[in-house]
């Protein structure tokens, strides 16, 4: 991966879901594989860009070309995410967990010890939102996902503004979608111009397109 127009150029890739422990053996998951971060970063790679990516532990692939770095919880990827700044572009695609366990013990519970687990959480850091509104060191292009199930740009336009991101890239996760840990994709690309609705593309598709338009924003 030699010249191309992202030559020069650092962008940070969130992918994955992030995995937030109950004891030393369970913790709380969601479905994302991974598939849609990964391609978006080698894209970015194969348009020349110097790719940071940060992952939970996702099903698929590591991509090839960018510099990973591997993280378990929302909190280790906020550590992760802000060791890689400065970057020119951040592209938050991980599925960051909302809650952690705050009594997550060093032991494993027992179910021998008789009556139900009783679970506290507290909120994780909302890694785009702390990135989006920084003023040092901000990256002059941050773009966010939103998975939704319903009203789709409203929601994702509210959450554009919310978040203080530049783009927010939409998606319809509806299980009848097969979107999430599908091969697929079709998403509303929202910017301050606003709603875009791009075709059903493969993911790997998707990710050129979206690489192909961030290096038109970066040039
Ligand atoms: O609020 P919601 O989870 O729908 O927002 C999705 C967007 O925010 C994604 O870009 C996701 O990577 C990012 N996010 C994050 N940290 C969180 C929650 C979401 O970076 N704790």
């Amino acid at each position: 991966f030699t010249d191309g127009p992202l030559t020069g150029r650092h962008v940070l890739v969130t992918s994955g879901p992030t995995h937030e422990p109950i004891d030393p053996v369970r913790y709380i998951a969601n479905r994302s594989s991974g598939a849609q971060g990964t391609a978006i970063a080698e894209a970015l790679s194969k348009l020349g860009a110097d790719v940071s990516f940060v992952t939970g532990p996702a099903t698929a692939p590591r991509p090839r070309g960018p510099r990973i770095t591997e993280v378990e919880t929302a909190r280790e990827m906020l550590t992760a995410v802000e060791a890689a700044l400065p970057a020119d572009a951040a592209i938050f695609c991980a599925a960051v967990a909302d809650w952690h366990v705050v009594n997550a013990g060093p032991s494993k519970m027992k179910k021998e010890a008789g009556g139900l687990p009783a679970l506290d959480f507290a909120e994780n850091p909302d890694i785009l939102a702390t990135i989006a509104r920084r003023n040092e060191n901000r990256p002059r292009l941050v773009v966010g996902f939103a998975a939704e199930t319903d009203d789709v740009v409203a929601h994702a336009t509210a959450k554009r503004a919310r978040k203080g991101c530049d783009w927010i890239v939409a998606n319809d996760v509806s299980p009848e979608t097969g979107i999430m840990g599908g091969g697929h994709n079709a998403v509303t690309l929202i910017t301050e111009d606003g709603a875009e609705d791009w075709p059903r593309l493969t993911k790997v598709e998707t990710a050129r397109r979206l690489a192909q338009r961030i290096a038109e924003a970066l040039a």
